[in-house]
């Protein structure tokens, strides 16, 4: 008999050698490299090129694959008339779901799975969706479209082409660490539902699309969102105390705090710490930040005996704010950068697939005669 895991917990469902957690010690590594160091010293670009090759690039190597990013930022002709077709109340994730989708459209051969060509696929995907959401959120402000600067590394092209002028170093630099942190996280809700897709052999458009779908729900990525909205309803620093706990007793989920690996502190979260108080305090942001700080220590009092602590999403809202993009954008700029991570394991399960099919414990009745429509 096949045991069952409710949620899958536990189960090893895939092998990586992309990114390793150690969850108790709140460990996290892209190919052996500890996350804190890439945020310190690498770009988003050579972050990929990591993933993707499963070594850092030489100096050659990394001109290159931005190169390739690079050229590549710019819609097509039909790709911007389908986002100017969208209507402008759509939620963004639903705009990043729908376009990335209609990629598969453009291209004469959307089904080929041969690991060198979907590469080349997906990064194409990976230069174009800063493109979609930058264009789309001017599009619903009824402001024309920035095209993007091929010169601009991608964090800074995607800022420039949401605000129209280039953003100060910093805020590009915080942008491109931002993406760094979340680029690839094991085998995640998104990132087993892309791989679920491509083990049939289907696209990777469709199984990009199911990770954006997958990546939305507020106990996934959307949880950024969810904190920003929780901060928003938090009078100030002196209310939080009242706030956590009224919510705490109805047994409410604190959004950014808990993880189904973690049982020590994030390590995304301890980075994302340091770089929102920095931002807060340059940006005026800084009583944010302290309901932000407030509420974590509140947790930690409350919670960390049971293992739950900040994750990536709680100081991402405050960041992410401090930036100044709008709250809607939190969870589609998640998308900017898993697309790395989620695109590192479609070609992983591509190289050694074997279609996914778990089992189901039936819990229904057996040998029920059909009852005909009047005697229902
Ligand atoms: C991430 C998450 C879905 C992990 O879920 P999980 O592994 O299935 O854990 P569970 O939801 O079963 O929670 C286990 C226990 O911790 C508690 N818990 C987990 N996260 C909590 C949170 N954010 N606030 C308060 N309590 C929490 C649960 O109430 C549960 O308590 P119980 O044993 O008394 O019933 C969960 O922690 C959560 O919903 N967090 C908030 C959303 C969020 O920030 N998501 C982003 C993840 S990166």
């Amino acid at each position: 008999m096949a045991s069952y895991a409710k949620g899958l917990e536990g189960v090893v469902a895939a092998h990586t050698s992309m990114s390793f957690i150690d969850g108790e010690k709140g460990i996290l590594e892209y190919v052996g490299i500890p996350i804190g160091e890439l945020a310190s010293n690498s770009s988003f670009e050579e972050t990929v090129f990591l993933l993707w090759n499963g070594r850092l690039p030489k100096h050659g190597e990394l001109d290159e694959f931005s190169h390739k990013i690079r050229s590549r930022y710019a819609m097509s002709p039909a790709l911007e008339a389908r986002l100017m077709a969208l209507p402008k109340k759509a939620e963004p994730m639903h705009v990043m779901r729908t376009l990335v989708s209609s990629l598969g459209l453009d291209d004469a051969r959307p089904d080929v799975t041969d690991v060198p060509e979907v590469r080349e696929k997906a990064l194409t995907v990976l230069s174009l969706v800063p493109t979609i959401l930058a264009g789309f959120h001017r599009y619903r402000q009824g402001k024309p479209l920035i095209k993007p600067d091929s010169n601009l590394p991608l964090a800074e092209n995607f800022l420039y082409m949401l605000n129209g002028q280039r953003p100060t170093p910093t805020m590009a630099k915080a942008m491109d660490v931002c993406l760094i942190l979340h680029a690839d996280h094991g085998l995640n809700n998104s990132t087993f539902s892309a791989r679920v897709v491509v083990s049939t052999m289907s696209d990777v458009y469709s199984a990009l699309t199911a990770a954006i779908g997958s990546l939305r729900g507020p106990l996934h990525g959307g949880a950024n969102e969810g904190v920003m909205v929780m901060l928003n309803a938090i009078p100030s620093v002196a209310d939080v105390e009242k706030f956590i706990q009224a919510k705490l007793e109805h047994k409410d989920k604190i959004m950014g705090f808990g993880h189904r690996v973690y049982r020590a502190y994030d390590p995304r979260a301890s980075h994302l710490k340091v770089l929102a108080k920095q931002l807060a305090h340059d940006t005026g942001n800084s009583a944010l930040y302290e309901k932000s700080a407030k509420i974590e220590e509140i947790m930690l009092r409350e919670k960390a005996a049971k293992g739950i602590y900040p994750n990536v999403d709680f100081y991402s809202a405050t960041t992410y704010h401090c930036i100044g993009l709008p709250l809607d954008l939190f969870t589609p700029c998640f998308v900017l950068s898993r697309v790395g991570g989620w695109s590192g394991h479609i070609l992983e399960q591509l190289s050694d697939n074997r279609l996914f099919r778990p089992s189901a414990d039936y819990t229904g009745p057996h040998d029920v005669r059909y009852t005909p429509m009047n005697k229902r």
